[in-house]
This record gives structure tokens, C-alpha cells and sequence, in this order.
């Protein structure tokens, strides 16, 4: 067994164990890949402060979101094809989500369907949605989630439209991969992938495969995104989606103040300050710059949570000393999942929570939920000057 010490670690396992199509697919942000980079440099920008002769028993990393308890403040964010990171991705994730106690997040744009993750679990898990132009699809999936006990609806905000990743263009990207020779090759390279996916039934987009009318391409995420995601969605439309589901819902993808403060008066449980991992708008800036101005214009009117750039406790210690209630991580899980299945997932939220826990104990808090503004240095000039 290899020592894991760090969401790095699992990365590199990673990269040798899944094809290259898919670790591409995930590791990557828009165009130049400012967004993306800047996500996670931004945040070491910030420090925490070192605090001594506190006492640092009793310490908890415990934390709700949307009035669920939760192991820690860290979210399963919703990932697309995670079932092709690994064969049944999407189970493993959420079993491990649900025995760690954080929530799991099920992507529209996912190998297995809600209803094979409802098969596989117990606990509760949240589901999230793309609106498609076809409302029957959106008033399926709203029933099927319902069906399956979800106690979340998240909506997706920043993506009727998909931001062009060059490497998924160049890769020919596609669930399961074609087998032309390129991907023939690589795949002999991964035996543990291939065996395992050859072990499944679960290789296409089965929340949308039956579900969505006159979907001609079933394995391109590209274009089916580009002919099946309504790119009339607006806040009416929101509003329909919020009264037809009835329950607890999260917007996400807010990166800035003035949609933050529709989001905070449209009555919605939570917004996530989220510019999707760089993957969708290039040149945006990132989640944790955008957290403080999207803070003020709401103060406490909305839970706010924060995705893009959470590699480390200490990314989720930062994200909660700048005020978001609760973060999520998506790369950082999917390492783990692609390096040693439900395994690694679960290894993935054990770092996470060891070193959020010694930098509580090492800045001087007991409670997770006591973190706040004054646990961290943050230069005057993080969040610039843009006019
Ligand atoms: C889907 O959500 C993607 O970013 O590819």
C-alpha cells in the first residue's frame, strides 16, 4: 500500500492509473487555463496565523450545511463522468461520502444514475441539475430525485453552454472512449481501469440515456451539451425548477456580487461561490478572490458555500476564515477515487479533515465552526483593484 500523505499523492497515483482522455478531462480549466490555475494559487495568498498556549483538546471538525450535519465542512461537489474515472464511480464515491459523513453530490452529466446510487446507499444524497430545453427531461429528473429520497436540488448556473476545453477536443473525449488505436493503446497501460470497466454495465450517461428526446450522440458530452442544455435558462425558469422541486436547493455557480444578491432574495437554501473549477468562463477570477464581495452585497441573508481550488484542509481552513459556511471538493476527490477506488475517496476526505483538524489546533481553534476572519493573514491587495 502506498503512504498517502497528501491529495498530491493520490493525484500521481491517478494520472498512472486512468487513461489519459479522462484524467485530461479533469484536469483541466478553459481556454489558457488562467481561471483554473488562479483558483488554487490564490489560496496560497493566504495564510493562517500562528497562535500559541491556546488549549486544543476537544477540538471538532463537525459542521451543517443547509441544516445537515456533516463530518466536516467539505462537500462531494458534482462531477461529470465520474463513473468513467473508475467503473461504478459514482457508488463508490457517494458509499465512501455517506460513511465519512459529508453529502454526495450526483451530477446530471454522470455514468450512474440516480436511481444506482439510491440502489447503493443509505443515506440521503443531494442531486444536481442541468436544465435541458426538453421540460419533460427536467420534470423527470425532478421526480426521479425525489423518488430516490435526494434532500438537496442543486441547480448548475454557469453552464448552458460548455467552455471549451482543448485537451477533451483533441482527446475525441467520449463515454466509453472509441476504440480507435491511440485509446486501444493506452488502455492496455491501465489493466486495473479496463478490467474493472469491463466488469460493469455502467459506461454511458444513464441519468439522460431513455430520459431526453432526440439525443443523437449519447457519448459525446460535447455535443449533446451543445444541442440538449436550454440556453434560455433564467432566473423565471429558476423559479419554476425552485417551486416545482419544493425541498432544500443550492444555486451554483455564482462568481459575482450582483447575481449573489438575486440569488440571496430568490429563497434558496445556499448559493455556491463557484467559477466551475475554471472549466467554464476563462479569465474569471477565482471563487476564493470573489468570496468577500460576494459576502457583503449578501451579509447573512443565504448560507454561502464556496467550490474551485479546495486541494487541502488548509484550503477549507482559508475558505471558512473568509466566511463561507461550508466548501466542496470535486479534482480532489476524483484523484483519489481514480488512484484506489472508494478507497482512495475515502482517503481523499481523510487527509482533508487531518489537516484541517491540525490547523485549527496549530491557529489556535477548537471548533470548526468557530473559524473566522481573524484565524488568517490576507495581504490588502488580495482582491485587487478591478473596476
Ligand atoms: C461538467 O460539468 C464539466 O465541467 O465538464
Amino acid at each position: 500500500m502506498p503512504v498517502i500523505t497528501c491529495i498530491d499523492d493520490l493525484k500521481r497515483l491517478y494520472k498512472r492509473r486512468v487513461p489519459k482522455m479522462f484524467y485530461d478531462y479533469a484536469e483541466a480549466g478553459s481556454y489558457t487555463e488562467q481561471t483554473f490555475r488562479e483558483n488554487t494559487s490564490d489560496f496560497d495568498k493566504i495564510r493562517p496565523r500562528q497562535r500559541v498556549a491556546v488549549d486544543m483538546t476537544g477540538r471538532t471538525t463537525e459542521s451543517v450545511m443547509i441544516g445537515q450535519k456533516v463530518a466536516m465542512p467539505v462537500a462531494l461537489a458534482p462531477v461529470g463522468m465520474t463513473g468513467m474515472q473508475c467503473a461504478d464511480g459514482e457508488i463508490k464515491a457517494a458509499r465512501a461520502a455517506e460513511a465519512f459523513g459529508v453529502p454526495f453530490t450526483l451530477s446530471t452529466m454522470s455514468i450512474c444514475s440516480i436511481e444506482d446510487i439510491a440502489e447503493h446507499t443509505k443515506a440521503p444524497f443531494w442531486f444536481q441539475l442541468y436544465v435541458m430545453k426538453d421540460e419533460d427531461f427536467v420534470d423527470s429528473a425532478i421526480e426521479r430525485a425525489r423518488k430516490a429520497g435526494c434532500s438537496a436540488l442543486m441547480l448548475t448556473l454557469d453552464l448552458q453552454i460548455l467552455g471549451q476545453r482543448h485537451k477533451d477536443l483533441k482527446n475525441g473525449l467520449s463515454a466509453p472512449p472509441k476504440l480507435t488505436l491511440p485509446n486501444i493503446l493506452n488502455m492496455m497501460t491501465k489493466p486495473r481501469w479496463s478490467l474493472q470497466m469491463l466488469g460493469t454495465q455502467r459506461r454511458t450517461f444513464r441519468n439522460i440515456a431513455g430520459h431526453v428526446k432526440g439525443v443523437d450522440d449519447m457519448s459525446s458530452l460535447m455535443s449533446w451539451t451543445n444541442s440538449q442544455f436550454d440556453p434560455k435558462l433564467d432566473w423565471s425558469k429558476v423559479a419554476r425548477i425552485r417551486d416545482q422541486w419544493g425541498g432544500k436547493l443550492i444555486l451554483k455557480g455564482i462568481n459575482d456580487p450582483e447575481d449573489a444578491r438575486i440569488a440571496a432574495d430568490f429563497g434558496a437554501d445556499a448559493l455556491i461561490v463557484s467559477n466551475h473549477g475554471g472549466r467554464q468562463l476563462d479569465g474569471a477570477l477565482s471563487s476564493i478572490r470573489m468570496l468577500p464581495p460576494i459576502l457583503r452585497a449578501v451579509g447573512d441573508k443565504i448560507e454561502v458555500h464556496l467550490d474551485s481550488g479546495i486541494r487541502s484542509g488548509q484550503d477549507v481552513f482559508k475558505a471558512l476564515a473568509l466566511g463561507a459556511k461550508s466548501t466542496y471538493i470535486g479534482r480532489s476527490f476524483i484523484y483519489g477515487l481514480g488512484a484506489m477506488g472508494q478507497e482512495g475517496v475515502t482517503r481523499a476526505l481523510d487527509v482533508i479533515q487531518k489537516e484541517l483538524d491540525i490547523t485549527m489546533a496549530l491557529s489556535g481553534v477548537q471548533k470548526a465552526t468557530d473559524i473566522a476572519r481573524q484565524h488568517v493573514l490576507v495581504p490588502h491587495d488580495f482582491e485587487g483593484n478591478w473596476v
